[in-house]
């Protein structure tokens, strides 16, 4: 094992701008999940997006359940969603005891298949075994943007809400628009190795200033007005704290330059490995598409390139850098395998080839030298 310090795929990095806010929330005894930063961290997300209302809450998890409860998704029920994703865009289906139906991605974006979503919308209407068809998630995988007025537009015909999930995608364009604001609701994570992160966080954004309200108050356990504690309906813990809030408005300070950092990692991988035979990389489809290339992704056929995907990761371990490979799509795991699944093919044979590289913005020229030295070693000329 390698004593160099060890390259992680996509790791926080602070601005230094953090600290003040933080501070700022300390000083003021503003620390309760209220307060100055997050009123703060919530503008600064609806100017940035171009959105009007949004809840800044504990995880993105969270802000796909609560706007999975704001669409009225009950037992019974089912939603469509991508297979090939994070398990996070589909446990909170399966939390609200409704029927997770998955869709197979495009060769294109390696999102939502808009064809195979219209076939799987008509297939569950024409069987209409009485349960709603209540939403679409439609993930932006990895940065890239879903082809989203194909999506919209079939959401539209079948008049079914669309929540975007934009959890890896904060500063991806469709159109010169941010996606997360094309649906009738978007979510976003501040995980630790988001583009941006709270350490930990999430939030529900909306054009829609009911849907919004709707979320914060669930997500402050329900409380009715009234003078002493009052419910109605089943409230959760959900809101992001005072704190770290404080931590996500140094890190908005900086997003247009992260997007850049992340976008010159890909530049990069791309301009060292293009001409190897058998490295693929996903390209924007067309001048529509602006990814944050949230992390840089290679597709390996081991026939040219002398070299599998496990071969290279081991290769990178050896020398302490961390790769992945792409996620497994849901359809394919175990916990998800009874679910009514739309298939081509497209997300397994990613999976099966795919491999996410060392993305942080925080990388240094010799970080991504060492990757390369590892990868060029690896690769047959
Ligand atoms: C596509 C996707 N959806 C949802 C989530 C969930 O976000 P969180 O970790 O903030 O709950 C993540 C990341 O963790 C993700 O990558």
């Amino acid at each position: 094992m390698s004593t160099k310090h060890r390259i992680y795929l996509s790791s926080p990095h602070l601005s230094g701008g953090e600290i003040k806010y933080v501070n700022e929330a300390f000083k003021t005894n503003w620390i309760a999940p209220l307060g100055l930063n997050v009123d703060a961290f919530e503008e600064a997300l609806c100017s940035y997006i171009g959105i009007n209302h949004a809840a800044a809450l504990s995880s993105g998890t969270a802000a796909i359940h609560l706007a999975l409860i704001i669409l009225g998704v009950e037992k019974g029920d089912e939603v469509i969603a991508s297979s090939f994703t994070f398990s996070a865009t589909i446990n909170p289906i399966v939390y609200l005891g409704a029927t997770p139906v998955l869709v197979d991605s495009e060769p294109e974006t390696w999102n939502m298949s808009p064809e195979l979503l219209e076939k799987a919308i008509q297939e569950r209407r024409a069987q209409s075994r009485g349960h709603g068809l209540k939403a679409i998630i439609v993930v932006h995988l990895y940065g890239m943007p879903a082809n989203m007025e194909a999506i919209m537009e079939i959401a539209n015909k079948y008049e079914i809400p669309v929540i975007e999930d934009a959890a890896e995608a904060l500063g991806s364009r469709y159109k010169g628009k941010q996606v997360g604001s094309f649906g009738k609701i978007g979510i976003l994570s501040f995980n630790g190795n988001k583009i941006i992160t709270t350490s930990g966080g999430g939030a529900l954004i909306s054009d829609d200033e009911e849907i919004v309200r709707k979320a914060k108050f669930l997500a402050t356990q329900a409380r009715d007005k009234a003078p002493h504690y009052q419910h109605s309906q089943i409230g959760y813990n959900y809101r992001m704290s005072n704190v770290l809030a404080g931590i996500g408005r140094g890190q908005m300070e900086v997003i247009e330059l992260r997007v850049q950092q992340k976008r010159d990692n890909f530049q990069f991988y791309v301009k060292n490995l293009k001409d190897f035979p058998g490295i693929k990389f996903v390209p924007e489809p067309d001048n529509l598409y602006f990814s944050n290339r949230w992390l840089t992704t290679i597709l390996i056929d081991p026939l040219l390139t002398g070299v599998t995907r496990e071969q290279l990761q081991d290769a990178l371990e050896k020398e302490n850098i961390e790769s992945r490979p792409l996620w497994k799509p849901m359809h394919l795991q175990p916990v998800f395998s009874s679910c009514p699944a739309y298939l081509n093919g497209v997300s397994e044979s990613l999976f099966n080839t795919g491999l996410c590289l060392p993305s942080g913005s925080n990388m240094t020229d010799d970080d991504r030298q060492r990757i390369l030295n590892v990868l060029v070693k690896q690769l047959r000329h």
